[in-house]
């Protein structure tokens, strides 16, 4: 296996992270530091060394994850719970989050010690489509819908965001949302201003830019109460998993999530 393919797959760091690694010196081979990413090492026979530790290959691990509103996408944080805190008492060396949710969103997160894996899903010319379903304030008409179809400025000097998907699911007030709707945790209005129109609907995008639907959504005058991501690629988060709790990915789950199935 190439040198940089095993370091990748270790966990180490993404593809390209892990070949940064290897030029500049931190990796060696039975003892020698070696330069070359692409060389060929035998994962059962040689010695890997990164800063000096050896690396051994443990396996690949995919967990899904539904994250609850309320914790940050990060290892570690002095004050804010994080999504690795519920893994408590699992091996979670090596293990890394597949992109992020902001700590309001819930939904599927994806956590590997696949490198490969990783970069497969994140890198914006792969075009792995993520689907959201959302509460707005505000509504939503032909124009705005055909905006976000078909990219949408959300930012001075950064390109129009690529060709998305959207499927209104509801339009109605706030005060009708507020009574019927199964969500804990969403942005709570004044009752003053209760008679103000809601949009729910589902919104798809290939790329990961930073808080990426709420700025669609308020390019077009909506401003996002509640979100949830419900798939990656044809891998759909199993509701049967309670916020908080995780399960491993099947062989075919992994292929859906990459569009091999
Ligand atoms: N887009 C957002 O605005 N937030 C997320 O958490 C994910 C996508």
């Amino acid at each position: 296996m190439r040198l940089d393919k095993f370091l990748a797959q270790c966990g180490v760091g993404t593809r390209k992270d892990v070949r940064t690694y290897i030029k500049d010196g931190m990796v060696k081979v039975n003892g020698q530091v070696i330069t070359k990413p692409e060389i060929e090492i035998n994962e059962n026979d040689d010695v890997i060394e990164y800063l000096d530790k050896v690396v051994t290959y443990t396996g690949k691990v995919y967990y899904m994850f539904h994250k609850p509103g309320g914790c940050i996408t990060a290892r570690k944080d002095a004050i804010r719970k994080t999504v690795f805190d519920f893994f408590e008492g699992i091996n979670m060396n090596g293990v890394f989050h597949v992109g992020r949710l902001d700590k309001d969103t819930e939904g599927l997160l994806l956590l590997t010690n696949d490198g490969e894996f990783e970069h497969k899903l994140m890198y914006p010319e792969k075009h792995v489509e993520k689907t959201y379903f959302f509460w707005a304030l505000g509504s939503l008409d032909e124009e705005d819908r055909k905006k976000l179809e078909s990219g949408i400025s959300i930012g001075k000097g950064e390109k129009l965001t690529k060709p998305a998907k959207i499927e209104i699911d509801k339009c109605e007030m706030y005060k009708e949302f507020e009574q019927e709707t199964c969500i804990g945790e969403f942005y709570k209005m004044d009752s003053r201003r209760y008679d103000q129109p809601v949009v729910s609907g589902y919104l798809t995008i290939s790329e990961g830019r930073k808080h990426q639907v709420k700025r669609m959504l308020k390019a077009v005058g909506c401003f996002v109460i509640y979100l949830k991501r419900i798939s990656i690629g044809g891998l759909t988060l199993d509701e049967s998993l309670e916020k908080g709790q995780y399960r491993l990915l099947t062989e075919v789950e992994i292929q859906k999530a990459l569009g091999e199935v």
